[in-house]
Order: structure tokens, then C-alpha cells, then sequence
């Protein structure tokens, strides 16, 4: 089969969060399983340094119409990484911007232009450069995509056996605009309807998405179940709930050639479950590149990495902020997004200097070794589609704590010792209620097993030996394709 992938973010071009992660690591997979991959991304600022030496049009010109004016796009050829083939869309005026989405003061007010011509482009680059069997769209930036092909593309034969699967990495974020996008973007008037694009009088790509593909698929077996409900669907819960049967849960994997402390080029030492010692001398590596004093062995370290948003649950640690530090513990958060946040962590941190240590930025090589350095990995997300931190701290050795929600749930077991604690069952400590006496709890339950060494290194050795390779996942994407296929066939 030909998959053509349309996403807003894929490493190692442009990244923000988990999406680019997925996006960079399935394609080459599906490859392995002898299909053809496409990848299509924005060529942002921050993707030209990789195209430098070696900028080639593929298409010099496509012209996107919109309501009173066109804009023309080129493509531009990313070559071929593990076989999987790039093409970058090309506007200036829309993509070569700093930002991704958006500048610190908010997303940029025409996004829907950027990721509206983006999408058509795709379609138009396609009949050129090749017409898939599917097109796997991502998130609300891509999922304009499906309809246009079944509205104002519906009849071009070139598309027509092609089918759509939107994959719903986060449904907080949707894309919502004024109704006017309708017509802006030369879309009919007739799709603005509760049953389609409309929610709440904006027009609403990811809802939209969500009406004109295919199949669906979202990133664990629990958030699939979860956006059904008014909790976690943002508003889309019915709407979702009248796709079920189309909507399957693939839990994202793990790019282990990124992320192993056996081979991980950031790190200062080498680890494995069977020869643990390198994980001390990356514990002084993170510790140092903190600023933090050494601290005795004893002292357990607490890693956060993550984007500073409502959803990765800091309100409950803010509630638990002071109470935590009487433990005898060291936290060290690497991260960047919201204002208020920050704020709470630059506050945090100058409470406790030499005890809790932040840095915020984006930084790869950091972020690598806060889960080699760390003992215990913090998560008290109020949702989690999957994560990938927690799958990356296991691999670590970075005891994951988390809210037992989505695919946090899904791949964290609570510890239980058994009757022999070097026999013990269970990779880490999860919370049920979204509250800071339950995260503190289950930290507690943490630092009480720390100092009994044989259990903890059982449960370290539990999670590091895990499997969550791509493997797996990228079958269940192709079982997805292929049922579309049949369809369309
Ligand atoms: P989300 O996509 O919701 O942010 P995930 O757990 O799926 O959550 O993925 C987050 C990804 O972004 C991980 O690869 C993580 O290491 C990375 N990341 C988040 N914040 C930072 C940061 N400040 N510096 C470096 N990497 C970060
Ligand atoms: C989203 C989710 C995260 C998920 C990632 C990749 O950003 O917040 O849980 O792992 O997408 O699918």
C-alpha cells in the first residue's frame, strides 16, 4: 500500500510535543512491513537548516484559490530518510515564521489559512507525485484534509478511491474558527451544520475530521474509550460517540533507537537492566547540569519533562508543592508553554534553592538525561492521549508516578510486592482521582520502597525490560489501513 502521512510536526524537522515523535517513527516502520510512506510536512523556518545544501522543487507551482485571492505553493523535496519520502509545502508568507502555531502572546489568527492551504496542497501535490491509498492525517491541522477531499474534491477522479484515517493525538486541541472560514477556505455553505463542521457556531476542523474520514484512531485503548465521555471529550463526545465503530486505540510506541540507556548518545554513562551502575554517574550528570549539590544516594531525584499545559496535571502538584519538601527528596523540571506555569515553577524552585531545580527551554540532550538521571518520573496529567515520557522512564529507570488516565493507565502497573520483593509484579505507582492528596499518596509509596534496594531495583528492572516498540502498533495501523482500503475498493 501508499500512505501518505499529512502532520503539522515530525522529527527531526519541527517538534513541539509527542506528535512529532509519532509522526517521525511509524512511517520507517510501515516501511519495514513492505508498504510505501509518504510524509508531507510545512516547510517552517525551522526545517530550512535541514534542507540547506540540497533545496529541490519537486513542483514549482501549485496555485491555491481562496476567496479572493490565490496563493501559490511550491514542493519542495525532502529526499528519502529510511526510506520514507519528505515533501515539504512551501509558503513563506505562511510557514517561515519562528513559531510553529503560534508566538507566546497566542496561536496565529489564520491558522486556518495555513493549515487549510497545506492540506489542499497535499491533495494537488498527490495527483502529481503519487495518489495513495490512504491518506493519514493528524490532529486538527491536518484535518481539513478528509474534507476536502469528500466535499469540494469529491468528484475528482484521481481521488476518489482514495480513503482518509484521522489519528486524534490530543482533543483538547481542535482548530476552531469563525464560520466565515467556511467560505474563506471555497468550501460549501452546507457542511457548516451541527452534524459536520459547526460546534458552538465556529467552524471546527477537528470535529469536521473527525465527520469525513474514514476510520478513526486515537493513541491508547483507554482514551479511545474516554473521548466518548463528556469528561475527556472536549465537546466532541457524541460526535464520537456516532464514530465508534470506526474508532480503534493503538497505543503509540517507542523509538528505542532514540531512547535506550544502552546506546543513547546524550548521556554521560551507559546502563542496562542487567548493569545498572552507569545510571549513578547520569544521575552527577543531571544533578550538575541542574546546578543542584551532590546529594546523598539516599536522596531519591524526581524528573518532570513536559510541555507546560493545563492537561499535565501542575495544579495538583502546586497543591502538594510544600507538603512534598518536607520528604527528603531533589526535583529537577525541564520544560516550557504557559506563562502561569512557569511561574509556578520559578517560584517552586526559588523556595528550595539546591533542592528543586528548573530549566526552562526545549532541549533534547536535557531531556534525555533527566530520565536517565532521575529515580522516580513525575506525570499527574489530568489526561494523557498516550504519553511518551512515561514509556521513555521505564525504559530509564526513572520509576514512573502517574494519573491512572489514558495511556498512562495503559502502560503503568501499580506496584505490588508479593510475597518476595525481588519477585514482585508491577512497574510503577498510579492515582485514580485528579486530587493532590492521591499524587501525594502514591509518591509516598514511592519513597517508602526507595531505600529497599532488592524491590526497587525489581521494579526498576520491570519497566526497563518493557517492550513498547513500534512493532506491534504499526501492524494494528495497517489492519486499520487495510479495512479502509477494502472499503474504498
Ligand atoms: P505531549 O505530546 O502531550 O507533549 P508526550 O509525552 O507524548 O506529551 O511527548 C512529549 C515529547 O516532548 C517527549 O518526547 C518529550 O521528551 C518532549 N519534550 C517535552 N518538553 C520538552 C522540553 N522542554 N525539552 C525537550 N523535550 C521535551
Ligand atoms: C499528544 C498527547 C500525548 C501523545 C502525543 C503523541 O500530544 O498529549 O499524550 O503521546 O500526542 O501521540
Amino acid at each position: 500500500m501508499h500512505i501518505v502521512f499529512a502532520a503539522s510536526e515530525c522529527v527531526p524537522f519541527a517538534k513541539t510535543g509527542g506528535l512529532a515523535d509519532v509522526v517521525g517513527a511509524l512511517p520507517p516502520e510501515l516501511v519495514k512491513l513492505g508498504h510505501e510512506v509518504t510524509v508531507y510536512l510545512p516547510l517552517y523556518a525551522v526545517v530550512r537548516p535541514h534542507l540547506a545544501d540540497r533545496w529541490k522543487y519537486v513542483i514549482r507551482s501549485i496555485t491555491i484559490p481562496f476567496e479572493y485571492y490565490n496563493r501559490f505553493v511550491g514542493i519542495v523535496d525532502g529526499g528519502k530518510r529510511n526510506d520514507v519520502q519528505y515533501y515539504f509545502v512551501d509558503c513563506p508568507d505562511l510557514f517561515d515564521r519562528q513559531g510553529l502555531y503560534g508566538t507566546p502572546s497566542g496561536d496565529y489568527p489564520n491558522n486556518w489559512e495555513r493549515f487549510g492551504l497545506f492540506c489542499r496542497a497535499i491533495l494537488e501535490a498527490s495527483k502529481i507525485l503519487g495518489v495513495p491509498q490512504i491518506f493519514h492525517v493528524h490532529d486538527w491541522q491536518a484535518a481539513i484534509l478528509p474534507i476536502y477531499l469528500r466535499t469540494t474534491y469529491a468528484q475528482d477522479p484521481l481521488l476518489a478511491s482514495a480513503g482518509a484515517v484521522l489519528t486524534i493525538h490530543n482533543a483538547g486541541y481542535q482548530g476552531w474558527f469563525p464560520p466565515q472560514t467556511t467560505e474563506r477556505l471555497l468550501l460549501p455553505w452546507e457542511i457548516f451544520t451541527m452534524d459536520r463542521v459547526e460546534q458552538f457556531d465556529t467552524f471546527n476542523f477537528l470535529k469536521g475530521g473527525i465527520v469525513y474520514s474514514d476510520m478513526l484512531t486515537t493513541v491508547s485503548r483507554k482514551y479511545a474509550e474516554e473521548i466518548q465521555t463528556a469528561e475527556f471529550g472536549h465537546n466532541l463526545e457524541s460526535t464520537l460517540r456516532n464514530r465508534a465503530a470506526d474508532l480503534r486505540g493503538i497505543l503509540n510506541g517507542v523509538d528505542y533507537a532514540q531512547w535506550d540507556p544502552a546506546t543513547d548518545g546524550y548521556l554521560a554513562a551507559h546502563y542496562t537492566a542487567n548493569v545498572l551502575t552507569g545510571k549513578q554517574e547520569c544521575r552527577a550528570d543531571l544533578l550538575h547540569a541542574f546546578g543542584l549539590e551532590p546529594i546523598s544516594p539516599t536522596t531519591p531525584v524526581l524528573g518532570i519533562v513536559s510541555r507546560f499545559a493545563t492537561q499535565k496535571g501542575f495544579d495538583i502538584l502546586s497543591g502538594i508543592a510544600d507538603e512534598l519538601m518536607r520528604r527528603d527528596v531533589a526535583v529537577v523540571v525541564l520544560g516550557s508553554g504557559e506563562a502561569y506555569y512557569e511561574n509556578f515553577f520559578r517560584e517552586w524552585a526559588a523556595r528550595y534553592p539546591g533542592r528543586v531545580a528548573l530549566q526552562v527551554k526545549y532541549d533534547e540532550a536535557l531531556a534525555h538525561k533527566v530520565e536517565a538521571g532521575s529515580d522516580i518520573f513525575l506525570m499527574p496529567s489530568r489526561y494523557e492521549p498516550s504519553g511518551l515520557n512515561q514509556m521513555y522512564s521505564l525504559r530509564y529507570g526513572a520509576v514512573p508516578v502517574v494519573r491512572a488516565t489514558g495511556g498512562l493507565d495503559d502502560t503503568i502497573e501499580e506496584w505490588s510486592p508479593g510475597t518476595n520483593p525481588e519477585q514482585g509484579t508491577g512497574t510503577g505507582f498510579k492515582f485514580y482521582g485528579y486530587a493532590p492528596g492521591d499524587f501525594l499518596a502514591a509518591i509516598d509509596r514511592a519513597l517508602t520502597l526507595f531505600p529497599q534496594k532488592a524491590a526497587w531495583h525489581r521494579l526498576m528492572r520491570n519497566g526497563m525490560v518493557k517492550n513498547y516498540s513500534w512493532t506491534q502498533p504499526a501492524r494494528q495501523y495497517v489492519e486499520v489501513y487495510s479495512e479502509v482500503a477494502k472499503r474504498r475498493s
